[in-house]
């Protein structure tokens, strides 16, 4: 099987965020930070450490200020090597991946995860790629996409990062319907979008991070609505098995919701309690308030 290197990401960005309002009504959800990092950027943090040498976003009305968090931002670099504050320099260049390797496409109508990744198509081409949740941001080392590239160069075909979740929740994720599991990766027959507890094949759910063959954007493109009325990543996925082979893989590392309040809150307390310059700081605060 010739499995090809995965070289481009997308970034579904053009979500409204109406879960963190109003702190979501002028900037978008992905700008949030956490600690002092906005979410958008360990997102692609975590793609450029797995050898992601493009990066597309697919953006929506209001999202534009991505854009300038990517770029030089020339008035402040300049002030900041003025001031000899190298350490804030570097901070604010390190933003930046190299010129020529960002993208921005509009999602001109919230259709779903499906479409957002079909807006997606030209820049893609007939390659494989990555899809990025910023959402599901990922405490781990290596990164998580960096170790499912590891399982993905051995069995080829589609992949994603899976989790248990308690049966309650099922009707928040995709779910696979497993046909063989070590442990480690889980092989599937089939996929479900937001299953019923009652009725889900397994409680094993897709986190937001997907390595998908190009294929995908034939069926993306019949439009077909699936669950809430959306045009869903996961059927498509489903519709390929048989063709192309799909892969569930556990990660090592712990995975925050940062789609909602408690998960954002509690990442940032993750997050900073893994800071040597903060961990003592934040420990103490929480002790006061406990
Ligand atoms: C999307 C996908 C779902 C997946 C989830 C992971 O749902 O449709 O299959 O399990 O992301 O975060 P959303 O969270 O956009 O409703």
């Amino acid at each position: 099987m010739l499995i090809k290197p995965v070289k481009k990401a997308l970034f579904p960005v053009a979500g409204l965020g109406t879960r963190f309002l109003p702190a979501t009504k002028a900037i978008p959800k992905e700008m949030l930070p956490i600690v002092d990092k906005p979410l958008i950027q360990y997102a692609v943090e975590e793609a450029r450490e797995a050898g992601i040498e493009q990066f597309i976003f697919i953006t929506g009305r209001g999202k534009a200020v991505m854009e300038d968090h990517f770029d030089h931002a020339v008035e402040l670099e300049q002030v900041l090597r003025d001031r000899d504050k190298t350490e804030d320099l570097q901070t604010v260049l390190d933003c930046s991946p190299p010129a020529g390797q960002l993208a921005y496409a509009r999602q001109q109508n919230p259709l779903g995860l499906g479409h957002a990744v079909w807006c997606g198509r030209n820049f893609i081409g007939d390659e494989p790629f990555a899809v990025l949740s910023a959402d599901d941001l990922i405490l781990g080392k290596p990164g998580c996409l960096k170790q499912m590239l590891d399982i993905y160069n051995q069995v080829g075909g589609n992949v994603v990062a899976v989790e248990e979740v308690p049966r309650k929740h099922t009707g928040r994720y995709g779910i696979l319907d497993i046909e063989t599991d070590d442990g480690k990766i889980a092989k599937a027959k089939g996929l479900v979008e937001k299953p019923d507890p009652a009725v889900a094949p397994s409680t094993l759910s897709i986190i937001g991070r997907y390595i998908l063959q190009p294929d995908i954007f034939n069926i993306l493109g019949e439009h077909k609505k699936g669950v809430g009325g959306e045009i869903q990543l996961t059927d498509a996925m489903a519709a390929m098995i048989g063709t192309t082979d799909f892969h569930g893989t556990r990660f090592e590392g712990r995975r925050f919701d940062c789609g909602g309040r408690l998960g954002f809150i509690e990442a940032n307390i993750a997050f900073a309690l893994s800071r040597a310059d903060l961990r003592e700081g934040v420990l103490k605060i929480i002790k006061d308030y406990a």
